[in-house]
């Protein structure tokens, strides 16, 4: 092969060479180039290889043509590699600089259950008043739910049809209602006592779109000289008042519970029609929302505690319609399925 042909060659190369140099622009690509020149099967090796075969007088002239390519290449090559190299670093440092002073993501809060939150509310409005909070337990005896309440050995309430007793002896119970926090405070409270409890109770109910054998009531009552129904009556307006708004209205009708003589139970005004009528109240206007009355002598008498001296009222109510009422839920069991859809609009 003719020097002068290798020569030519080898401006081509050059040519080639700077073409792909200059649109060389990553790392990877820069490498790469060299390989295809430099590396063991590269361009430069053929070129090589060709120039042995040559004469010693042309080698030497090719030689001197292909060495300052040589050198002149792998300088551009690193030089741009050193650039290449530098930009891609601050790129990535850019991309991966961490700004201390982005807000967080919030992580997500969970939701308080209607129960809940009427729970909360209804034990700040008595604690508002001085009333103690005490839940009261959920395992009690024959004598707590039943018998120091006043109920007689044969009243309907302690039917097994009603009552989870958990031995034979039909001494240990579910409670059925909250009434028991009345008699475990008065035994461990000297009066003047006031004291508002809020629980879940139990009976054997079927599950139905307003019962479940597991639900939720609250209680409170308050004992002290000279307490009359006038108290009760101011009590309870001031509850339904905060709890519903001011402009909603109650009403007292007697009733009958064992543990309270006289006893009443308590309307108040429709939620939804405010007292118009419409279907949820039945045209009536109004809806009963709990009972109440002034507790028995005999009850007070069961704990130790001198009627003659001594008066008080109680209360009771249930938490679980209280919310549907409140948060317009129609079906009782929304409450207790705990689907998310429904408890994160709480
Ligand atoms: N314990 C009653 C029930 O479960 C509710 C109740 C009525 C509680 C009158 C009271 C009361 O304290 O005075 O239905």
């Amino acid at each position: 092969m003719p020097a002068f042909f290798l020569l030519m060659t080898i401006d081509e190369i050059k040519a080639a060479f700077d073409r792909e140099l200059a649109a060389a622009e990553t790392k990877q690509a820069l490498s790469d180039l060299h390989t295809r020149y430099f590396g063991s099967k590269g361009v430069m090796k053929d070129v090589f290889r060709e120039l042995k075969s040559l004469p010693s007088e042309e080698k030497k002239a090719l030689g001197a043509a292909i060495n300052p390519f040589t050198e002149a290449a792998q300088a551009q090559l690193k030089e741009k590699l050193d650039r290449v190299s530098a930009d891609e670093d601050r790129r990535r440092e850019a991309r991966e600089t961490i700004d201390v002073t982005l807000p967080s993501r919030l992580p997500r809060l969970g939701h308080l259950h209607p129960i809940t939150l009427v729970r909360r509310q209804m034990e700040e409005i008595f604690r508002d008043m001085g009333y103690s909070i005490d839940p009261g337990p959920e395992l009690e005896t024959d004598w707590y739910n039943f018998e120091a309440l006043n109920f007689t050995p044969d009243h309907p309430a302690r039917d097994t049809q009603d009552t989870f007793f958990l031995d034979n002896a039909e001494r240990h119970l579910l409670r059925t209602h909250t009434s028991n926090v009345q008699i475990r405070s008065m035994e461990r409270f000297k009066p003047p006592v006031k004291v508002f409890s809020a629980g879940r109770v139990f009976r054997r109910d079927e599950i139905t779109m307003r019962r479940s054998p597991m639900f939720h009531q609250a209680e409170g009552f308050l004992v002290d000289r000279g307490i009359h129904i006038g108290h009760l009556r101011a009590t309870l307006e001031h509850f339904i008042r905060r709890l519903f708004g001011d402009d909603a209205k109650m009403r007292m009708r007697p009733s009958f519970f064992p543990f309270t003589e006289p006893s009443a139970e308590v309307d108040m005004s429709c939620v939804f029609c405010k007292g118009a009528g419409c279907g949820t109240c039945s045209q009536t206007g109004w809806m009963e929302i709990l009972g109440c009355g002034m507790i028995h002598p005999q009850v007070l008498r069961n704990v130790g505690i001198d009627p003659e001296e001594w008066s008080g009222f109680a209360f009771g109510t249930g938490l679980d319609r209280i919310a549907m009422l409140k948060y317009d839920v129609p079906n009782i069991r929304t409450l207790f399925e705990n689907d998310l859809r429904v408890l994160s609009q709480f």
